[in-house]
């Protein structure tokens, strides 16, 4: 574990520090504890700089290569700043070489600010919904759609979300070979993946075909909140992957995060295999015990969704009553609630679950919140742009309510609730269904291009 190896070694000497950060390596305080603090240094000597590692060869760049190997990638680059930077940096990547951006609509907020900072305009390939606006199907009909709008548009990229908020996998070995076959590359946000890699066979997308990917270690395994990883296995891509990561990213990196994500890699190598194989012994046992239509389907059996519309019950209702249960969820709407597992729960934390859910079901019937024949409202088409999303961005906007809208250009990507994704993006025109959606998603109010 280079990084976590050396920070602690550092941390035994008790030096004078007589360098960032303030705090000295000392919990002031002691509200926090004191390890953490002699853990989070700067780049004083030999700790190398997380920029810059690829010309050091220093310990990032020797847990770099350690994640390459576990992964099978061409190279791997080390994020503090989530996926969200490695995102910036893939769509930087692309825009170096001057490809047209074509994204599957389902996508998260990180890609379309980066769009934003960047001056791209995607064009855009509507998944099929089925019952969740955040989540839509790459089926056949979509693939085709793909391959047209690659037909039509030379030097491209195709940037995909897979896994989604809900687990939904995408075919990404077909659209890998398609993008191949028009000269085109793909790139995916993997942020919610990180352990697909290590399923009995790898879903991951390197392993897929996928020229770059970015994975959130923080999302669905155990590291500190801000570890990510870019992975690249195009070799156009390495020698400027840093270079486009340096723009956008902090130039004070933790290493508090670095070193877990160290902890991670020493748990992949170990026993991260073993407790998958657990896991999913005891989420397939989980399932068992409900009815089959509780949950949505799902590629990613860490992702479990309750089908809380399908079921008859408002997902938000129910996300209050399981926390009651002592239970919190990752993502509630009206239709769905989302669990996210980890492959560090034991037996013990899928029998609370189930304990849980079991009351939770019992409780929302009792108190008939049931809402049949109120379907979730789907996007059918992209609305109409009228301006670009970087344009809309910069405009004089105002926030106004969701209901006086119609008519009105969309001043920034509106989103069903923070981490999910857009239902009308910046520069685009809001129709009367759109702002229905949005009210069906519990979107109160709207920045508008100003009159
Ligand atoms: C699909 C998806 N992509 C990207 C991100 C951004 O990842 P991070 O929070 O690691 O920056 C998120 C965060 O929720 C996400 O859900």
């Amino acid at each position: 574990m280079p990084v976590l190896d050396f920070v602690s070694e550092y941390a035994e000497k008790n030096m004078l520090r007589c360098h960032m950060p303030g705090h000295k390596g000392r919990s002031i305080w002691g509200d926090f504890p004191e390890k953490i603090f002699s853990m989070d240094i700067t780049e004083i000597k030999n700790a190398d700089s997380l920029f810059e590692s690829c010309e050091t060869g220093g310990v990032i760049r020797q847990t770099e290569k350690n994640i390459s190997d576990i992964y099978g990638s061409l190279d791997s680059f080390i994020s503090t700043g989530g996926s969200t930077l490695c995102i910036q940096a893939m769509l930087t990547a692309v825009k170096l070489e001057k490809r047209r951006v074509i994204a599957v609509r389902n996508v998260h907020r990180s890609f379309i600010n980066s769009c934003i900072l960047l001056g791209i305009e995607p064009e855009w390939i509507l998944p099929k919904y089925s019952d969740f606006a955040i989540s839509g199907e790459i089926d056949t009909q979509v693939l085709e759609n793909t391959e047209t709008m690659l037909k039509k548009i030379p030097n491209a990229c195709l940037y995909v979300t897979s896994p989604d908020y809900t687990g939904y996998i995408a075919p990404i070995d077909k659209l890998a070979e398609i993008c191949h076959g028009y000269g085109a590359v793909l790139i995916v946000d993997n942020a919610h993946g990180a352990h697909l890699k290590f399923m009995e066979k790898s879903l991951h997308p390197i392993s897929l075909g996928a020229d770059m990917c970015c994975d959130s270690l923080h999302k669905m395994l155990p590291a500190l909140t801000g570890s990510a990883v870019l992975h690249v296995s195009n070799k156009r891509y390495s020698p400027i992957a840093k270079h486009c990561m340096s723009i956008f990213g902090s130039t004070s990196p933790s290493y508090v995060i670095m070193s877990s994500i160290d902890r991670c890699t020493d748990y992949m190598r170990g026993n991260l295999r073993r407790d998958i194989e657990n896991s999913l012994h005891w989420i397939n046992d989980l399932r068992k015990k409900f009815d089959s239509s509780l949950f949505a389907p799902s590629g990613d059996p860490f992702h479990l969704s309750v089908n809380a519309g399908k079921y008859g019950f408002d997902g938000k209702i129910f996300a209050e009553i399981l926390r009651e249960c002592g239970v919190e969820c990752e993502y509630s709407d009206s239709t769905l609630v989302i669990l996210l597992l980890s492959p560090v729960f034991g037996s013990e934390d899928y029998s609370r679950l189930e304990k849980a859910l079991e009351s939770a079901l019992k409780r929302i019937k009792d108190i008939k919140q049931r809402r049949a024949g109120e379907s979730p409202k789907l996007p059918t088409e992209v609305p109409v742009k009228v301006m670009g999303m970087r344009e809309a961005f910069f405009s004089e906007s105002e926030e106004i309510p969701v209901g006086s809208t119609v008519g009105r250009v969309c001043a920034y990507a509106e989103v069903p609730c923070p981490p999910a994704v857009l239902i009308v993006a910046g520069g685009e025109l809001i129709d009367r269904d759109t702002a229905e959606i949005l009210r069906f998603y519990g979107v109160d109010t709207l920045k508008a291009v100003k009159l």
